[in-house]
């Protein structure tokens, strides 16, 4: 563990005791038991408004860039045009046909994922879609879900952490005319106010934090990316658009005298009539659209909207005592302000009353329901979370679900678990109609696409899977903590007319979702041969600088060409370690990954590899050895030539190797055991042509 939370301690300190005569320590002290941060003797900051874009044709640049959250700090963030953390909200029209031009100016891939959305797959923007570094994007789909609050943000598998925490993401407002002719406050930051929540760790080098599990929680909210943030609002009916958009922590909301607040939209859009309420709980992924009343509250007075996440039963996220380290945060366990609300005068035209009904919404019930499927959380902390027993993997091609184009669904989540989830389905709007810990509340009776899942509970929702049918193009369910999700508590289904006519073992099946070895890709590995390695330098994880031709000036060197996604890579590798210590000083095996620093540093802990690791996310390297789906291992001799380049990894391949290797170093063949290895990699990788 980092001491991650030092800037934080020393800001605090430094904040509230700096002319005081209490000892440094003794104020650290005082910081870790006062039970409330004394927020109040920092400034108030003005809330950032996201600018609103609106029309049917968009151009979102996601670029990284700086942002000042504290006096004189910098700290890396990556915002949507321009903005300095997040990014500008999307106004849309229900019913037209919008195209959007989006532009990866990151230095690794990413995507954009529509949150909510219901549009054909290839449209929604998950792991599937990726956007290369510097590239760009151009999905276009109708608009067809009801007026409500949705969201955009990156989906990288295994980087949606680091990008998320470093500010990638925006709101999505749809517009319908069913809302249009409410009596609704509608005028966008004035009394239609958005509200992202989140919170963030800061390194004492004033960087973001995004180390997995270690980072969950942040020590110092951020509304709209504002710290200790304060906002003018008319003396009215006013409505916040809230987003939980944190990591993993969940906010108990409420207002610090208590008022009945009411909500009138979840996730998909208008709930019947407005819903009274005091507190009401929004996990990460979540959105709810409130509406308050102001109109007798005078202006220059104060209103707090805070986070009632003090106490909460155990599995609660954020809900832990610990003030730091991997399950704690400066906020955990606490009640703290998210927004101080300046109230002003009213506006010209204000609302001052409550609708009484906002739509009728026809829910799918018990009774609708044609197909049933469980999906179950496993794992137990230290271990990392999955569905089902299956790490989120592309390869796993017996684990994704088909979903009959059409049919209603009920999805019962069980989690039997230590701890508790967020868990969101994309394409579809559900009804909660179940779970297993009593009525489903009445804030939850509205469309959702992400549900809490409290520890040791279940729940069912149903959905009706309609209009996009795709046989190659998936879609993900996951748990939106993004730690887990990045970890593999994800899973992703198919959308297809006729689940039957799918053979999961034909080729054309698992050529989507394998690396099988194509004629093309063993033509580009035979070229290979003879032929001079292309040079490069990179740093690996540790920072060593690592140069091609140095690295096989005298000995030989082997590059395994590691795709992230693939079991195989993973159940290769300690063979490699092996072989390694086998010939020891007298070869060099260096592993090139089509990952992220982050991604590849988690994939080294997983898999638990000792030889160095490039992270190639750019494919720069694998590229120009045309290792296209990174599942080569090239064998260079001496001096540079290649000698040969193998596809897929596998038992005999492994064999092969050390032969060569040998050979290469002039040593007798060690003996090299394959004990231990897994089915599929004594069968080989890649399954065979048919
Ligand atoms: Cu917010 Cu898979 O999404
Ligand atoms: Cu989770
Ligand atoms: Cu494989």
């Amino acid at each position: 563990m980092k001491k991650s939370n030092d800037r934080s301690l020393a800001g605090i300190a430094r904040i509230h005791f700096q002319s005081s005569r209490i000892s440094g320590l003794l104020a650290i002290l005082l910081t870790l038991t006062l039970p409330a941060i004394a927020e109040t003797t920092r400034p108030f900051q003005n809330l950032w408004i996201p600018p609103a874009v609106q029309g049917k044709s968009f151009n979102l640049t996601l670029s990284e860039t700086t942002q000042s959250f504290w006096k004189g700090a910098t700290t890396t963030t990556y915002g949507f045009n321009q903005a300095h953390f997040w990014g500008p909200t999307l106004i849309f029209n229900q019913g037209d046909k919008v195209q959007i031009d989006v532009k990866n100016d990151l230095a690794e891939p990413t995507t954009v994922h529509w949150h909510g959305l219901h549009l054909p797959a290839a449209m929604d923007g998950g792991p599937h879609q990726s956007i290369g570094a510097g590239g760009t994007w151009n999905p276009t789909f109708t608009v067809k879900n009801n007026a409500g609050t949705y969201w955009y943000h990156p989906h990288p598998h295994g980087a949606t952490q680091k990008q998320l925490t470093l500010g990638a993401g925006g709101l999505i407002i749809i517009k319908d005319p069913i809302e249009a002719a409410l009596a609704l406050p509608r005028t966008y930051g004035v009394d239609d106010l958005p509200l992202v929540l989140t919170s963030r760790r800061f390194l004492r080098n004033d960087q973001f934090s995004y180390n997995g599990n270690n980072d969950k929680y942040g020590d110092y909210l951020l509304a709209n990316g504002t710290l200790d943030a304060q906002t003018p609002l008319p003396a009215q009916f006013v409505r916040l658009r809230i987003l939980n958009a944190e990591i993993e922590r969940g906010y108990v909301l409420g207002f610090n005298d208590n008022r009945t607040f009411h909500l009138i939209a979840t996730d998909g859009g208008l709930v019947d009539k407005p819903i009274p309420l005091t507190r009401l709980k929004l996990m990460v992924g979540e959105r709810a659209e409130v509406l308050v009343n102001l109109c007798a509250d005078k202006p220059g007075s104060t209103l707090d909207l805070m986070a009632y996440n003090a106490n909460q039963p155990f599995g609660f996220p954020g809900g832990e005592p610990q003030k730091g380290g991997a399950n704690g945060s400066l906020l955990n366990n606490l009640d703290f302000r998210l927004l101080r609300i300046n109230i002003g005068s009213p506006t010209a035209k204000p609302i001052t009353k409550l609708p009484e009904t906002l739509t009728r919404n026809r829910y799918w019930t018990e009774a609708d329901v044609t197909n049933r499927r469980t999906v179950r959380v496993n794992g137990n902390p230290p271990a990392d979370f999955y569905f089902d027993k299956q790490p989120y993997d592309m390869h796993a091609i017996d684990q994704i679900q088909l979903v009959k184009l059409g049919s209603v669904e009920a999805w019962t989540i069980s989690n039997n678990n230590v701890f508790g989830h967020s868990f969101h389905m994309h394409d579809v709007q559900f009804k909660i109609i179940a779970r297993s810990d009593g009525p489903v509340p009445d804030y939850e009776q509205g469309w959702k696409d992400t549900a809490y899942l409290p520890r040791g509970k279940s729940v069912t929702v149903v959905a009706k899977f309609d209009d996009f049918a795709s046989n190659t193009d998936p879609y993900m369910y996951h748990c939106h903590m993004a730690n887990h999700e990045d970890a593999g508590m994800m899973g992703e289904f198919l959308v297809v007319k006729d689940p039957a006519s799918i053979d999961r073992q034909s080729r054309s099946f698992r050529e989507l979702f394998e690396h099988p070895l194509t004629p093309e890709l063993i033509a580009a590995a035979n070229r290979q041969a003879e032929t001079r390695a292309p040079s490069f330098q990179a740093t690996d994880l540790t920072g060593k600088l690592l140069r091609m031709d140095s690295l096989a000036a005298a000995k030989p060197l082997v590059l395994f060409f590691i795709e992230r996604d693939c079991p195989c890579s993973r159940d290769a590798a300690p063979f490699l370690d092996r072989l390694q210590t086998e010939y020891g000083e007298s070869c060099t095996i260096v592993g090139v990954i089509n990952a992220t620093p982050e991604v590849a540093a988690a994939w080294v802990k997983r898999v638990g590899a000792h030889f160095p690791i490039l992270a190639d996310p750019t494919l720069a390297i694998i590229s120009a050895y045309q290792a296209r789906r990174s599942v080569f291992t090239t064998v260079i001799a001496p001096g540079g030539k290649i000698v040969k380049t193998y596809p897929g990894y596998s038992a005999t391949m492994l064999t092969e190797l050390s032969t060569s290797l040998a050979s290469l170093v002039g040593v007798p063949v060690r003996s090299f055991s394959l004990d231990g290895a897994p089915k599929k990699l004594t069968a080989g990788c890649v399954f065979p042509l048919r």
